[in-house]
């Protein structure tokens, strides 16, 4: 049934149907697609036997660093200036991208739909997309009951992973290939899915944070709303400057090239044709590791174990001690370091004018302003770090706790429902440009001690 109506979609596509209303969303992309399907045939029948760089032995064992080996089309990460979204700086999607009537920032719709086609949306089609998503918010009832199961001593991320993959069986992407479909309307479905899963995250994430943190009950989506605000509205917190603010967090989140554990676990997983809920849930598996998104929730842990240790106007010194102990204890400094960005991230300084802007005298914002001044010294001192500056989750924690989402344990969560506009558009793009499964060649060490002939 469900089958059905998609392909009767497809079957208009492309087509000046569209009266006097702006393209919707899949309409602008299937106008995109066969030109890029075009260029990448094109690259690649240039440029295909080119090399992009060498392989060490030390790239193989560093965890990859610095191997171009992956295509990714809607963001590119530069070490010293930061990310870019389909050629676009932050401050410069702040300024482009439609904001919310009365708001500054920019609304994640907006960040999506340039993602996805690389084009600006006006504030027609990104009320569209609002709309669009709204309709799709329907989560299934068996989902809601393995929410509710949950204990609360599960870690809200295992909760997420949980429920997103429990609600795989709304893919329409699973669906259609079992009933056999080319692979041409691959992307399609995935179109489909990413939309329905995006739309449907608020609500499982909203449910999971009222389970754990409050009386479990949900308000309902508001299709007068936006996603970020129906978001806030589900959660409970319907402040205007904190729906801005969500509004820029949901925005600077969400993607940050191919590389990273959450993006590239999305496009590993797949390319083995795993729908969209499987795929996503595998990159939230990767996003719930310390070293990734799990940053933000250490970093206030972090940031109050200190404001307790040192006490209100604490000396640079008493600080620089703190900073030590941890680094000698054989702990990271959660919120500073990168394996790529070389320079402060982008995505600190844009939280940071935030705070400046709404939060100026707030005792914990000056107190991270003031790790911003000593720690990078310190971690250069240490030696060890390629990179002292400060990342985005240095700076996530104490605005959200400002406004009153104090539960640390749920900030990666807001980062994975942010994380799904960039991966899942990743996704889209595999599927239209036909990328086929992930199978790099791995080594033994044995095996690199013979090719060098270093066996004694
Ligand atoms: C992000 C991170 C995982 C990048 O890792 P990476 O690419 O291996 O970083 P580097 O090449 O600079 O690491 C070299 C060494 O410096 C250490 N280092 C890096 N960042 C550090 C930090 N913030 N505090 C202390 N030590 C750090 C590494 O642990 C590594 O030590 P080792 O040689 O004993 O293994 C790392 O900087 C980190 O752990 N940061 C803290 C966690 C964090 O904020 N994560 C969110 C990232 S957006």
């Amino acid at each position: 049934m469900f089958a059905t109506s998609i392909r009767r979609t497809i079957g208009h596509r492309g087509r000046a149907f569209y009266g006097t209303r702006p393209k919707s969303l899949k309409e602008t992309l299937c106008d995109v697609i066969p030109k890029q399907q075009e260029r990448v045939k094109m690259v690649r029948a240039e440029y295909g036997e080119k090399t992009l760089g060498n392989v060490t032995v030390d790239m193989a064992y560093g965890g990859m660093r610095g191997i171009k080996g992956l295509i990714y089309e809607t963001s590119l990460l530069d070490p010293e200036e930061g990310i870019r979204f389909r050629g676009l700086t932050i401050p410069q999607c702040q300024e482009r991208l439609p904001s919310a009537p009365g708001g500054e920032e920019p609304l994640p719709e907006g960040l999506f739909w340039l993602l996805l086609t690389g084009e600006i949306p006006t504030k027609e089609q990104v009320k569209m997309l609002s709309e669009d998503w709204a309709a799709r918010a329907k989560v299934p009832i068996h989902v809601w009951d393995i929410i509710d199961r949950c204990p609360n001593t599960m870690h809200p991320m295992t909760q997420l992973c949980v429920a997103v993959n429990a609600m795989q069986t709304e893919s329409s992407f699973a669906r259609a290939y079992h009933e056999g479909i080319s692979k041409n309307l691959y992307w399609e479905y995935a179109f489909e899915d990413a939309n329905d899963l995006i739309a449907r995250l608020p609500l499982v994430a909203a449910k999971i944070y009222r389970n754990v943190f409050k009386d479990g009950k949900i308000g309902e989506i508001d299709s007068k709303l936006d996603w970020s605000a129906n978001f806030c509205k589900l959660l409970g917190f319907e402040h205007p400057e904190f729906v801005e603010l969500m509004r820029l967090y949901l925005s600077i989140h969400s993607d940050h090239e191919g590389g990273n554990v959450s993006a590239h676990a999305t496009q590993l997983v797949g390319s083995a044709l795993s729908d969209p809920y499987l795929s996503f849930a595998a990159g939230m598996n990767g996003l719930a590791g310390p070293l990734h998104g799990l940053a933000n929730q250490e970093v206030l842990r972090w940031t109050l174990k200190l404001q307790e240790d040192v006490g209100d106007n604490p000396s640079d010194e008493k600080i620089k001690e703190y900073i030590w102990n941890t680094l000698n204890n054989g702990q990271v400094v959660p919120g500073f370091g990168h394996a790529v960005l070389r320079k402060t991230d982008p995505r600190y300084i844009c939280q940071r004018e935030f705070a400046l802007k709404h939060l100026p005298n707030d005792k914990l914002f000056k107190l991270v302003s003031q790790l911003y001044n000593i720690v990078p010294n310190v971690l250069t001192e240490h030696g060890k770090t390629k990179n002292p500056w400060p990342n985005v989750d240095a700076h996530s924690g104490v605005l959200l706790q400002y406004y009153g989402l104090k539960e640390q344990d749920f900030y990666t969560v807001l980062f994975g429902v942010s994380r799904s506009l960039g991966v899942l558009s990743g996704l889209i793009w595999n599927r239209a440009l036909g990328f086929p499964i992930e199978r790099p060649k791995s080594l033994t060490t044995e095996s690199i001690i013979e090719k060098f002939q270093l066996k004694k």
